[in-house]
């Protein structure tokens, strides 16, 4: 990350100058909410992908950089109502918006920023910008009623999973990417190229967070181990160690899942249900799968920097920790 961060270096600076530019509002109360989540150190992923996307494909000026900071928008946009709806008390290891200041500012300051997004694209005026996002948009919470659908659901499949995760996380990132590739009007075949590198990166990502969530340090994640499972959200490892468990082992974990807490106790026991049956194993190999894919996405780019640097987030993105 940080060799991406030096290639970049002039892009990172002005989309910091960016999101304090564009974040116009009369009302401060906004400007201290978006701040408290905006400058938590977020790894900035989604708008480096639109600067990576964009110089890959010959961007010469800064015409990306604006568009990199709407898409850190949208994402923290959906951060604010994502930690509403998960009740979550911290995020990056500082305490979220919905803790410090209710759920009512959160929501609405999330719709303040996803209107402001939109506000903002229309105002350049790219239609496939605008077409790009718009379907992300819709895709982000359909993902994410997708998930709360099946909240607590044993019988939840690696294919709904797979829905699941593809529209709330994989989608975003992959228009991320498509951004760059409409900004430096490169053919279809380029365009489709970093499209699908993008999904795949995102499917990847997210399956490496399900993973870090059950096998990380609270400290590293920034956020408490095993809260997927205390929210009833069934992530792959556990559907793939289901798949395979006994009856007994099945039946423990249903009857938790209606249990209103969720103890350290209990949560060791599921973990060990995962490794019994390589859950872990299965979800790296899943998430390494495809990056390998991503990867090869980029053959149609001939050899520079940029293409190097994608090369490597997405090799960062399976390696990460936190
Ligand atoms: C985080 O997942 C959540 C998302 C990636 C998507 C959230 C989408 C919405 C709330 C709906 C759309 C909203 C708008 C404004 C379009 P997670 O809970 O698994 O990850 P976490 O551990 O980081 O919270
Ligand atoms: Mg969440």
């Amino acid at each position: 990350m940080e060799e991406i961060s030096q290639l970049i270096a002039s892009d990172l600076q002005s989309l910091e100058q960016s999101i304090e530019k564009l974040l116009t509002t009369r009302v401060s109360f906004i400007k201290e909410v978006v701040h408290h989540i905006v400058k938590s150190g977020g790894k900035r992923i989604r708008p480096i992908l639109v600067i990576l996307a964009a110089r890959l494909c010959g961007c010469q000026d800064e015409r990306h950089v604006p568009y990199a900071a709407i898409v850190e928008f949208i994402h923290t946009a959906t951060l604010l109502h994502d930690d509403v709806v998960d009740n979550a008390r911290t995020r990056r290891g500082t305490l979220t918006a919905n803790t410090i200041w209710g759920n009512e500012p959160s929501v609405l300051v999330g719709d303040f920023l996803f209107s402001k997004s939109f506000d903002l694209m229309v105002a350049d005026g790219i239609p496939d910008v605008i077409g790009v996002i718009s379907k992300a948009t819709t895709a982000l919470a359909e993902g994410e009623i997708l998930e709360l659908i099946k909240t607590s659901d044993v019988e939840t499949t690696e294919a709904d999973y797979a829905e699941i995760i593809a529209n709330k996380t994989a989608v975003l990132l992959s228009a991320a990417c498509e951004i760059g590739a409409i900004l430096g009007c490169v053919d279809i075949e380029k365009r489709t190229a970093l499209r699908e590198f993008g999904y795949h990166v995102g499917m990847a990502f997210q399956l490496t967070d399900d993973m870090l969530d059950y096998i990380s340090s609270d400290t590293t994640l920034g956020k408490h181990t095993g809260t997927d499972l205390r929210e009833g959200k069934i992530t792959l490892p556990l559907i793939h160690a289901l798949k395979e468990a006994s009856d007994e082992e099945k039946n423990f974990v249903s009857v938790l899942l209606e249990k209103p807490r969720i103890t350290k106790k209990d949560f060791e026991q599921v973990k060990k249900t995962i490794e019994a049956h390589d859950g872990m194993g299965y979800t790296l190999r899943c998430s390494v799968e495809h990056i390998e894919k991503a990867k090869r996405q980029l053959e149609v780019f001939s050899p520079s920097d940029y293409k190097t640097a994608l090369l490597n987030l997405a090799d960062y993105i399976v390696s990460r920790r936190m």
